[in-house]
């Protein structure tokens, strides 16, 4: 086991994220989010931990911190704050946000404020694109944005105002954030609704003029459909077939 700087806390937590699941490898990513909830990014000291406990190399939990961006390897701030700038928001003012942003908080894309307060970056498609254009807080969204209304955002954080997302649940810091990832509830998860309007206006569509999803049978295959289904599975068994024909030709040529 090598020396570590977290202290014994949060080692015994580490350990209680991987024996959550039958292969305690499996809770390594949440395992890198209590790293970060605890040294605000992943640390050489927190690979090394998350390593030891799961028997994989540095390398390895190294591999995974750098795969994904939700894991920073630089300090973050307070707040971090995205920016999509994907293809619908940033037509519809993401890419004029950013912009915005970057000139008002006298940062770059990944970087933060002098102050600590804010970090922050552009961030691919939220799949909330009916709200765009959309800007995240610790991974919280904010939806409708404006580039006025993302200065008054970043303002009132830094600030200290209590900042509410725009579906409900109050902003807490990165860390706070990084602490649910890893998989200790803060209690809030009730707070603001679980979809909102704009996301459901097909359904709402769909109940008024009576549609419905189409039946499906046993195979899954949707009813009005049959004949497309056939298809496909004498296709697939053609082909099998000629695989077959294929491996025997193979294996007389092996056996000659
Ligand atoms: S393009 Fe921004 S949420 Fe989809």
């Amino acid at each position: 086991m090598t020396a570590t700087s977290l202290d014994q806390s949060v080692l015994d937590e580490l350990r209680e994220i991987a024996a959550r699941y039958p292969e305690p490898r499996s809770g390594l990513l949440p395992m890198l989010h209590l790293v970060q909830s605890v040294e605000g990014r992943v640390t050489p000291e927190g690979i090394q931990a998350c390593a030891d406990i799961l028997d994989l190399s540095a390398a390895e939990v190294s591999g995974v911190a750098t795969f994904y961006t939700m894991y920073k390897r630089k300090p973050v701030g307070d707040y971090l704050v995205g920016v999509c700038t994907n293809t619908l928001c940033a037509v519809m003012g993401g890419d004029a946000i950013f912009e915005r942003l970057k000139d008002h908080l006298d940062v770059g894309n990944d970087e933060t404020t002098a102050d600590g307060k804010v970090t922050l970056e552009h961030v691919e498609c939220n799949a909330a694109c009916d709200y765009a254009p959309v800007m995240m807080v610790n991974w919280e969204f904010m939806d409708n944005m404006t580039p006025t209304s993302a200065v008054q955002l970043v303002d009132d954080l830094r600030e200290g105002k209590e900042v509410t997302s725009t579906r409900g649940p109050r902003i807490c810091t990165w860390r706070e954030a990084e602490r649910v990832l890893a998989g200790f509830p803060d209690g809030r998860v009730d707070e603001g609704p679980s979809a909102g309007e704009p996301s459901l206006v097909g359904l709402a569509i769909a109940r008024e003029r009576g549609w419905t999803a189409p039946d499906t049978d046993s195979s899954g295959a949707a009813d009005g459909a049959p004949a497309e289904a056939d298809d496909r599975v004498a296709s697939q068994a053609a082909v099998e077939e000629s695989d077959d024909s294929t491996e025997t030709a193979a294996d007389k040529d092996d056996a000659k």
